[in-house]
């Protein structure tokens, strides 16, 4: 049988020189220092293929309306086939691809895989991390709960305030003065058909640049040696096998969440009735608690300037090591960087918020700073977290 399709295709295309290229690329050899980091691209690529796939699953009782979307994902969630299981998979696999994305371009930036002649790769990367972004902050007001409603009210709000451009922007994506069903529609939309193909085309430029090029290796700008057959590793099977192997225990991670700690809906969104403490994802956390310290206009600059300077890094930082230990700089400006984002991240997720430490109750305000609330004014319904 697969003679007789071979003779067929063979009669038909130069299935020859498709052969030799596939085998040139399978055997090209990777630089002998790789390892598992180097598997942080793959994983990426394989999280949006299980979000594509189950972004279609849940397509099929999906309704993107104010009146249905949140009881179409309540069916989807108790009454579907498996349905539970596919929309936990995909809650979760949202935010694991941001964690993957994340920890893949910090392992470009820590190797010195960005630089010359890979500053391009970078830089299509950058876009991938903002769209991945985008993804989960579109996805989140889709179930159509109070959470979600608000945060995006407040999302928007934030484009709002950008000077000359920001109410236009406002209102282009709630289409309306209001979050409705206007601006379902169109997240749905952006959600899931300009999104989708718009990471397909740009990953698809990505694998063809970091293939074309080759995986760096951690020699000096300019001095890159070619790999070798015998000194570097063969990228199949060696490093496929790897590939396969993470993608096994990512699935087994996505399962298990899925099951042991599962997103909860939450109650059906209400214009009317607006909630304590709003918060974005926890992936804009720090972004937003950053906008709380300064004035308006000054921390939209703040915090727009990140994604354009991360941009801009492969042309920023033009040092030829790429070793770590010969770039203090630059890595010790990394750390720095890692560190503001958790700091700023864990006074976002404190603040607004009652919590106990040592058997103390501090009410953590909207900057993030805890006051000690004297026991004999609580309530017990106080001790609870908030
Ligand atoms: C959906 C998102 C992404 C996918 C699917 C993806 C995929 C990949 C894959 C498969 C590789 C080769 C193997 C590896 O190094 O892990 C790679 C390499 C690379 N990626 Fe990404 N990537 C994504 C996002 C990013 C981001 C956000 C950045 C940085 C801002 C980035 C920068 C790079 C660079 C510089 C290389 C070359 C690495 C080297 O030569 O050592 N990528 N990417």
């Amino acid at each position: 049988m697969k003679t007789f399709i071979r003779k067929w295709l063979k009669e038909r295309l130069d299935i020859d020189a498709l052969d030799g290229a596939v085998k040139k690329q399978l055997e090209k050899p990777l630089p002998g220092y790789i390892g598992w980091f180097h598997t942080l691209g793959s994983m990426s690529l394989f999280l949006f293929i299980s979000q594509v796939l189950t972004g279609m699953l849940l397509l099929v009782y999906y309704r993107p309306t104010m009146n249905e979307a949140f009881e179409s994902i309540k069916y989807i969630m108790t009454t579907a086939y498996m349905g539970w299981l596919y929309r936990q998979i995909h809650a979760w696999g949202a935010n694991l691809m941001v964690i993957v994305v994340f920890l893949h371009m910090l392992r470009t930036f820590v190797t010195g895989s960005f630089k010359k002649p890979r500053e391009l790769t970078w830089s299509v990367g950058v876009i991938l991390f903002v769209l991945t972004l985008v993804f989960g902050f579109t996805g989140y007001l889709l179930p159509w709960n109070q959470l979600a409603y608000w945060a995006t009210t407040v999302g928007t709000e934030v484009a709002g305030a950008i000077p000359g451009i920001g109410e236009w922007m406002k209102t282009l994506m709630r289409g309306g003065q209001n979050v409705g069903g206007e601006t379902l529609s169109r997240f749905f939309v952006i959600h899931v058909i300009a999104l989708p193909w718009l990471l397909f085309f740009i990953v698809s430029l990505h694998l063809f640049l970091v293939r074309f090029q080759g995986i760096a290796t951690l020699d000096r700008v300019g001095e890159e040696k070619e790999v070798k057959k015998d000194s570097g590793i063969p990228f199949f099977p060696h490093h496929v096998l790897k590939e396969g192997i993470v993608f096994f225990i990512l699935l087994g991670v996505l399962i298990t969440l899925s099951i042991l700690l599962p997103f909860d809906l939450g109650e059906k969104a209400d214009p009317l009735q607006t909630p304590y403490a709003i918060k974005p994802e926890w992936y804009f956390l720090s972004m937003y608690q950053v906008l709380k310290y300064f004035p308006k206009l000054t921390g939209i600059f703040l915090v727009s300037l990140a994604p354009l300077f991360l941009f801009l890094w492969a042309f920023i930082d033009r040092g030829r090591e790429r070793h770590p230990l010969k770039r203090p700089f630059s890595i010790a400006f990394g750390i720095l960087v890692m560190l503001s984002l958790i700091v700023m991240g864990t006074l976002g997720y404190l603040s607004e918020t009652k919590r106990e430490f040592f058997g103390k109750t501090y009410e953590f305000d909207i900057y993030g700073v805890p006051h000690q609330v004297i026991e004999s004014h609580l309530s017990p319904s106080d001790h609870k977290e908030t």
